[in-house]
């Protein structure tokens, strides 16, 4: 894994058989429902790990049971996961796995009819998470319309853009630097970077609506 050239703070997960094997099965439109979710939640689980990597540790030295001094770390900081409705939802689970009561907090943002602009809905956050680092899930970042409304309101409410990690599977290169325009110093971890977007600002090869795939069809 490192940071993707020319995107500065973008880490890409490392671009591997596995992960490729992944990512044909779900990009696939003839794959199932039941494989989509099993193998989505595989690439889920190594975007938490990567999240994770970039958490600040101390040195911590501990006995093993063979009596031997061992040089290790510890963890330090809080976490919470925001995941943004419906898609992100679908991320959770995977941050529950690794990081076990994890707080997770929601903000749902929609379409606004009458402007077709994103317009916040509705957000439930941790009371504390201006003290926490903050671990932002939406699987498709397309325009960055809805991450960036989301992420203007964490900053709102008090958590600096360094302690933000937006994870998802798949980023258009139009959508990191919409984004990243706004928030440079959020880090963006992710397993794909795809060419662009279709008229109906679906990533391009993508693998459709992600939250269909997972929840309905
Ligand atoms: N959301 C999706 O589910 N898919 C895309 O291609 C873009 C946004």
């Amino acid at each position: 894994m490192s940071s993707t050239q020319p995107f500065p703070n973008v880490h890409l997960l490392a671009q591997s058989k596995q992960l490729l094997g992944l990512y044909t099965i779900i990009r696939d439109k003839e794959t199932k429902r039941s494989d989509f979710i099993f193998y989505s939640d595989r690439i889920i689980r190594l975007l938490v790990e990567e999240g994770l990597n970039h958490l600040p540790v101390t040195p911590k030295t501990i006995t093993t049971d063979t009596k031997q001094k061992f040089e290790g770390v510890s963890f330090l900081g809080k976490i919470c996961g925001v995941s943004i409705v419906r898609a992100g939802e679908s991320m959770e689970q995977g941050l529950r796995d690794c990081c076990r009561s994890v707080r997770i907090g929601k903000i749902l943002i929609q379409r606004d009819e009458e402007t077709a602009l994103p317009k916040l809905f509705y957000e439930k956050l941790p009371d504390d998470i201006a003290d926490r680092y903050v671990f932002l899930l939406d699987p498709m970042l397309a325009t960055g319309g809805s991450a960036i409304m989301a992420t203007e309101v964490l900053i709102q409410r008090g958590v600096l853009p360094e302690r933000i990690f937006f994870l998802n599977l798949i980023c258009s290169k139009e959508g990191i630097d919409n984004y990243h325009a706004k928030f440079p110093d959020v880090r963006i971890v992710t397993g794909a970077v795809d060419a662009g977007l279709d008229e109906n600002k679906y990533l391009m090869p993508g693998l459709g609506d992600f939250g269909d795939r997972y929840y309905c069809i």
